[in-house]
């Protein structure tokens, strides 16, 4: 493994009563802050008020921006940089899941930026150096990035889906409360569930490169989590114990802790942002569909060990199978819990998917490297291949 340094300066409040301390936290920022929110879920479920109240409290002048779409858009983004830098906003208070937060450290960014353009931060034109203080309220146990220092947005006029980074796009304090989760659906909870998992496989867990021991056991750890509540949480929305280890499990995923000495491409990520970049669709669902596929693609002597070792720790596959039937055996129990446990479909074609783009967002996917590096090398090629066995 590499040498690394790890920080993480994210504070966490997490459990049911911890929003009281929204006030004391928010107003440390200034006066104005930019509320950030999705498609109005967070009104429906009452949260919206409360967040109000406190900001009440904390005698801050508000001003409301909601409407972030899933996967979001860099105009929505240009909209609310516009406005921060009209009002002078000091801090942006994202409240939802990975999109609103991501669309809120892009405006964070894009507001201390002399141009209007968020793309151009993300486009590599110019280089986010500061941005606003971020504070996040997150509904929905996925992406991590309530506590780690990315942001992916679309670009619909490109059909591009690409991350902006910045160590200071972390945001300053993260509210975790489980409950606000309870209302997260059985299609969004199984989505989320896979995004935690793919966290760890793609970032860390399959990569050609050695690593910790501690660390590879505790992503077998946390792995193990996902895969014993998310069906929890999916028969009982409402099960605290649950929703509170998907939560922790999100953010541990992807906060830094499990992946630092790591170096690698996150393949399936690379390939599932130009289905959501083409078709819109919801990212833990197209990584659902790709990683199986993808594990039989690049399944051989190399990779067979590791992989046998996945279906062993996660799913109880029997370890006195040979390394290929113990893989093979690996990568069908994880189709199982992606497709019957969490009822996921498994295919593109029954998302409406055509092979019609598959040249193009293979090319795409590979980036200018042209390449894929990581538990093996892909080319454009390959990743077609791979697209063709989702259909
Ligand atoms: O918009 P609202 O009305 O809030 O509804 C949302 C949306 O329709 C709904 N939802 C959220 N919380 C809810 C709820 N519905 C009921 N009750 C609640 N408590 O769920 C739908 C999906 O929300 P979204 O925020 O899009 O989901 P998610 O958290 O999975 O975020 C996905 C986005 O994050 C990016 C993805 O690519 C995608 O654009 N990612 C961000 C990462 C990061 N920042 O590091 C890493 C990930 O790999 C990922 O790429
Ligand atoms: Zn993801």
């Amino acid at each position: 493994m590499n040498d690394f340094i790890f920080s993480n300066t994210t504070k966490v409040y997490f459990g049911k009563d911890q929003l009281q301390h929204l006030n004391e936290e928010i107003k440390q920022f200034g006066k104005k802050v930019l509320f950030v929110y999705g498609g109005g879920s967070i009104k429906k479920i009452g949260l919206y008020e409360k967040v109000m109240s406190e900001l009440k409290k904390a005698d801050m002048i508000v001003y409301d921006f909601g409407g972030v779409e899933p996967n979001p858009h860099h105009t929505t983004v240009n909209k609310g940089a516009a406005l921060c830098k009209k009002e002078n906003i000091d801090v942006v208070l994202a409240v939802g899941g990975g999109s609103t937060i991501d669309a809120s450290k892009a405006i964070a960014a894009t507001a201390k930026y002399k141009g209007d353009n968020c793309w151009d931060l993300i486009d590599g034109t110019a280089f986010a150096t500061t941005n606003l203080p971020i504070v996040a309220v997150l509904t929905l146990a996925a992406t991590g990035s309530e506590m780690d220092i990315g942001g992916v947005i679309s670009n619909v006029e490109l059909n591009e889906k690409q991350p902006i980074f910045g160590t200071t796009l972390r945001p300053s304090v993260s509210f975790l409360d489980p409950t606000n989760t309870f209302s997260v659906n059985t299609y969004q909870t199984a989505s989320g569930s896979v995004d935690i998992m793919s966290h760890i496989f793609d970032v860390a867990y399959f990569s050609k490169n050695d690593q910790m021991d501690m660390l590879l056991r505790v992503q077998e750890e946390v792995l193990k989590t996902v895969v014993k509540f998310a069906p929890e949480a999916i028969a009982k929305p409402d099960d605290y114990e649950a929703r509170a280890n998907l939560m922790w499990a999100s953010s541990w995923a992807l906060n830094g802790f499990l992946f630092e000495g790591m170096t690698q491409a996150a393949t399936c990520h690379s390939i599932e942002h130009e289905l959501s970049a083409f078709y819109n669709i919801t990212h833990g669902h197209g990584l659902a569909i790709v990683t199986p596929r993808w594990l039989t693609y690049i399944l051989d002597e190399n990779t067979a060990p590791k992989i046998k070792r996945m279906g062993e720790k996660l799913f109880n596959v029997d370890s006195s199978l040979s390394e290929m039937e113990g893989a093979k055996a690996a990568i069908k129990a994880l189709e199982k819990f992606f497709f019957e446990t969490l009822g996921l479909k498994s295919r593109l074609s029954e998302l409406g998917i055509n092979d019609e783009k598959f040249a193009l967002m293979a090319k795409k996917a590979c980036g200018k490297a042209g390449k894929l590096e990581a538990f093996t090398t892909l080319t454009p090629e390959d990743v077609e291949k791979i697209f063709r066995m989702c259909l």
